[in-house]
């Protein structure tokens, strides 16, 4: 049987080639992520969305000592970004991540379910999500969340 294969595209970046309007979704990401409840995990997640209307939605990792309670960052914002705008395009999605406890050479992608997230807001309001994952030293950029989801489950599958 012939094998088959999945290739995922991304672009990396340097801060330098960074886009003033991504600098700024940086920051608001790096700032929130300070602010992150991980007293158990001690690893900070933020987030940053930026809306059709300009606006920027922030949210962070959220724990809580019965562990599975806990809720990523990225799911904090989009909640809150559906919330309050729930009409509104998401434009872009902005993700970093820090641990007090050690040094990570890559930027952190977000979990599986996250990405199962992330991508139904996607199929939901027809408009791809760019995804921009950073650290200190690196960024990474995905088109749209369906790249980072391949042979995904969506609402076309609960359907006969
Ligand atoms: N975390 C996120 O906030 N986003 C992810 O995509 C991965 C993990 C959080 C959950 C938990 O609070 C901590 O990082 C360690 O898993």
């Amino acid at each position: 049987m012939p094998m088959k294969e999945i290739v995922i595209k991304y672009q990396e970046l340097n801060h330098k080639d960074a886009s003033s309007e991504d600098k700024l979704l940086m920051k608001s990401a790096l700032n929130i992520a300070n602010s992150a409840y991980s007293p158990y995990s001690k690893f900070q997640v933020g987030v940053a969305l930026l809306l059709s209307n300009t606006k920027i939605i922030v949210g962070n990792n959220q724990e809580n000592a019965s562990f599975p309670c806990g809720i990523c960052a990225e799911r904090v914002a989009l909640g809150s970004a559906r919330s309050n705008y729930p009409n509104i395009i998401i434009k872009k999605i902005v993700i970093t991540a820090f641990s007090e406890n050690f040094e990570m050479d890559n930027p952190v992608g977000p979990c599986g379910l996250c990405r199962q997230v992330i991508l139904e807001h996607e199929e939901a309001q027809k408009d791809n999500i760019e995804i921009l994952l950073f650290n200190q030293i690196k960024m990474i950029k995905i088109a749209k969340a369906k790249d980072l989801l391949p042979l995904h489950f969506n609402e076309i599958r609960l359907k006969k």
